[in-house]
């Protein structure tokens, strides 16, 4: 279509005086409505600019200012009221709502500021949220072939890069992108259900297989068997390892010896890869060797091995690095730490399927979670429903006969596959080694202070976990006693409260903007129970838990001298709550 035809039409569309008053606001809709056509006048193109740049008004404008969005932390929102309202009678504008949008991201945590560290979710890097976002102005639906046309290698070719690194047969194995890591734990337990009872697709779940995990498994299990139907009392929880919070495969053993005397089937076995606080890496091979020795009951189909690597999926990007020559040049107290990680995640090589989220250790906005599993002939057949009579199959690819969803998003799909695009080996390394390098910079720095210590000093993930005790006392005495010694449980319970009540503060002082050595305090978060004291394996003492203050230096701003800002913070508001709280 040439230009002026093209103007022709746009103002066909918006002018005639004579119109009824729908025709009327219909035209003046198009104003808010991207053309279908390249070089006319667009709304589009100018109003994400504009929205971006309204958006980056939020950001601070130096160093040390407050890591949240704006200039006002407060929960503006009247909860009491907020949902007494209805549809406005007349029509508004896109630049008004707009305006309005960008108002409600005022106090919101600024995931890109270097003060950012509560949890596993890093900012996300430029192609994946700027792939995201195309994914909305044309808005693919991954669901088939017709729907996305081209769009469909983002979650092929992830399925391929991802199960390569785990190394599994690309072109046999498959993945979908879903709606989290959660969304991960459901797909398994829905191939495992199918795959173990067979008849469960059409008769319902008769049958109380067990789901097996760890007692330090994500609590989406609870999710999962809930809303499969299997029920949460299936669900059994293996004992971790007191050193490395690991699956405890002496109590696992035991508990599939027992079950296969009783002839109980076995749906699956989880091992979470890493766990969120602790980053405990369950043996998959050890797992896979149980499995293989306690096989289900005749009648039963063969029990599903999954690894919830959510957060562990990244190291296998390590796969090929040559730790001898170490050519990004990491520092010697970091290449231990990389060299553990990659150890532990590549056994996810003897399991059937693994969750991956971009937007953890992806650096990928969300939602971006992928289902990957090996077999993807038996996948795909085991959950297919068979061709739909309203939609015909224009591709080879047809997920949305096996899929949980129905319409799936691309955005997912695009992030996902861009950040692998993207970062490659290099990328993935660089980024994950450098946030090991403030870590470890961190934890020496801890050790300075003989009033904090580390409680996480094997484990060689992610997070930094702390706690600081009133002045004069020697930590790791202190804490060495709470962890091993029932006779210390009363001090441990004061000692968690005053952890709690330093996170508190944390929290109050980063949301009040609270100053300390000219710049603001961090956004940190803290844990009220990461692990359980020795004496309390299994969990039966509620109190008896370890808290901690938790750091994720995940984002790719921190520098050592923040982690500095940190500790001394920490400090200070330990001061202050042994100060006012009466501790
Ligand atoms: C180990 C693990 N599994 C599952 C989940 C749930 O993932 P999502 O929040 O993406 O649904 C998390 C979230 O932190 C996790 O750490």
């Amino acid at each position: 279509m040439n230009k002026e035809i093209k103007k022709q039409f746009i103002a066909n569309s918006s002018q005639n005086q004579s119109e009824p008053p729908w025709a009327k606001y219909r035209s003046e809709m198009l104003k808010s409505f991207p053309s279908p056509y390249s070089g006319a006048n667009d709304s589009l193109a100018d109003g994400i600019h504009e929205a971006i740049r309204e958006l980056d008004n939020l950001k601070p404008d130096k160093v040390g200012a407050p890591a949240f969005l704006g200039k006002n932390s407060a929960l503006t929102i009247d909860f009491e009221n907020v949902k007494a309202s209805s549809l406005n009678p007349q029509m508004s504008s896109s630049g008004q709502v707009i305006k309005e949008v960008i108002k409600l991201f005022e106090g919101m945590p600024n995931w890109g500021h270097p003060l950012t560290m509560n949890n596993v979710n890093p900012q996300a890097n430029t192609a994946a949220i700027v792939s995201a976002i195309l994914t909305e102005i044309f808005a693919p639906n991954i669901l088939e072939g017709e729907a996305c046309w081209n769009i469909h290698q983002a979650e092929l070719e992830s399925g391929g890069i991802l199960a390569d690194l785990a190394g599994w047969e690309p072109k046999k194995s498959g993945c979908v992108y879903t709606y989290g890591g959660s969304g991960c734990w459901t797909y398994h337990l829905k191939y495992a259900l199918t795959r173990v009872l067979p008849d469960s697709r059409y008769k319902g779940i008769r049958t109380d297989a067990k789901v097996i995990c760890s007692q330090q498994a994500h609590y989406t299990m609870l999710n999962s068997s809930d809303w499969t139907g299997l029920g949460m009392d299936n669900i059994i929880r293996i004992r971790t390892d007191v050193e490395t919070n690991a699956m405890d495969t002496n109590h696992l053993e035991e508990v599939l010896r027992d079950c296969h005397a009783k002839k109980i089937p076995i749906a699956s076995i989880v091992c979470t890869m890493a766990t969120t606080d602790a980053n405990a890496f369950d043996p998959v091979e050890d797992v896979r060797k149980l499995m293989d020795k306690y096989p289900n009951p005749e009648g039963y189909g063969k029990a599903l091995l999954y690894c919830d690597s959510v957060i562990g999926w990244a190291w296998m990007t390590f796969k090929n690095y040559n730790f001898k020559t170490n050519p990004l040049g990491f520092s010697n107290a970091v290449l231990p730490y990389i060299d553990k990680n990659y150890n532990a995640i590549k056994g996810i090589f003897y399991a059937d399927a693994f969750g991956v989220d971009f937007h953890k250790t992806g650096f990928s906005p969300y939602i971006s979670s992928v289902f990957v599993y090996k077999n993807a002939e038996e996948f795909e057949s085991l959950l297919s429903r068979g061709v739909q009579a309203y939609l015909q199959a224009r591709s080879p690819y047809n997920p949305m006969n096996y899929t949980l969803e129905v319409s799936r998003t691309a955005t997912g799909s695009m992030a996902g596959w861009a950040t692998l695009k993207f970062f490659g080996y290099e990328g993935f390394q660089s980024v994950l080694g450098g946030i090991l390098e403030n870590k470890v910079y961190l934890k020496n720095q801890i050790q300075k202070n003989s009033e904090m210590v580390c409680v996480n000093p094997s484990d060689y993930g992610l997070v930094t976990l702390l706690r600081i005790y009133p002045k004069g006392t020697d930590a790791h005495l202190q804490f060495d006693n709470e962890l091993k010694d029932s006779s210390h449980r009363d001090n441990l319970i004061k000692n968690n409260k005053l952890t709690h009540a330093i996170g508190e503060k944390l929290f109050e002082w980063y949301r009040s903007s609270k100053i300390i050595n000219e710049h603001c305090t961090p956004y940190l978060s803290f844990s009220t129970g990461f692990r359980a004291t020795e004496y309390n394996r299994d969990m039966e003492d509620s109190e008896a838990v370890i808290y901690a203050i938790k750091m994720f230096p995940m984002n790719v701003y921190i520098t050592p001298e923040v982690m500095d800002h940190v500790l001394q913070c920490i400090v200070a508001a330990r001061d202050e709550v042994m100060l006012h709280n009466n501790l």
